[in-house]
């Protein structure tokens, strides 16, 4: 496989990446919250997925796909915010671009391995690398399903071909969470639900209202990209001190947890 420069440092990256300690942040700490009894204080290098390797062939395989035009409310959201990250970029990303990075999809793998969800939702699905580690997890607890949508017609499509194939327990759903949640759910209550779509506060904040609506009592809620912007910061640290959460940490600056009071 002939990979450009850009695929190769990546690759680099990814492989340098492969085994580091996520450093966590405490925000908010209640004594007894299932987070602080699971995790440790400082650091946590989550335990490698057994199919780890499959999933990291099936995102190299993507990544030799090239880049794939985005899904077109982007270009509203640039046109109405310049200042949002990328706003200025190629309309297009390759999955590298994109993707949940190696030992975070390992964090996803142990959450659902300690906690063994019923119902794990996921929005966006983009290629589907961070939803094969969340099913991953799925399949060594024999438990669960994830329910992962994604608007755009063409990353849906590479997504969902190889998803399938990996676990029966993922259902990905064409189209955004927003409009199709409540039709896949069949009134099942969300016990895990992870935000990784359009990162800015006028998004997040309402899809994470429509997540505490539909979730079950103490379920944890996962953002990605917490130190995207100035903005995303500031709606991080407001809902990571929320009067609903009961305990809530960022690992690696990156990914923030929410988990609900009971
Ligand atoms: C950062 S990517 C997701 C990366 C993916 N979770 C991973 O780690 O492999 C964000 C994705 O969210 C999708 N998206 C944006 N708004 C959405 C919405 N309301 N519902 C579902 N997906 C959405 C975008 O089209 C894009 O594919």
């Amino acid at each position: 496989m002939n990979l450009n420069i850009g695929q190769q440092i990546r690759r680099l990256t990814a492989k340098v990446l492969r085994d580091h300690a996520l450093p966590i942040a405490w925000h908010r700490r209640a004594g007894d919250s299932w987070l602080e009894k699971n995790l440790p204080a400082e650091s946590f290098r989550a335990p490698h997925p057994v199919r780890m390797s499959d999933i990291e062939s099936i995102a190299a395989e993507i990544e030799a796909l090239g880049p794939q035009p985005l899904w077109e409310k982007y270009r509203r959201v640039y046109d109405a915010d310049p200042d949002v990250p990328f706003a200025d970029a190629a309309e297009s990303r390759s999955v590298g671009d994109v993707r949940t990075q190696p030992m975070m999809g390992c964090f996803f793998a142990w959450l659902v391995r300690q906690r063994r969800p019923g119902l794990v939702v996921e929005f966006g699905t983009a290629f589907g690398i961070s939803g094969m580690y969340w099913a991953s997890g799925l399949d060594e607890a024999e438990n669960g399903r994830l329910l992962t949508f994604e608007p755009n017609d063409v990353w849906n499509t590479i997504a969902s071909g190889h998803l399938r194939a990996f676990s029966e327990r993922v259902v990905p759903v064409l189209g955004t969470f927003e409009d199709n949640i409540d039709r896949y759910r069949d009134g099942e209550t969300i016990d895990i639900g992870f935000v990784d779509a359009i990162h800015t506060d006028d998004f997040v904040t309402p899809q994470v209202e429509m997540l505490i609506e539909r979730l079950t009592p103490g379920g944890l809620i996962v953002l990605d990209d917490i130190s995207f912007s100035d903005d995303m910061r500031a709606c991080w640290e407001r809902w990571a001190e929320d009067s609903r959460v009961a305990a809530s940490v960022a690992l690696d600056a990156r990914v923030g947890v929410l988990e609900m009071r009971a």
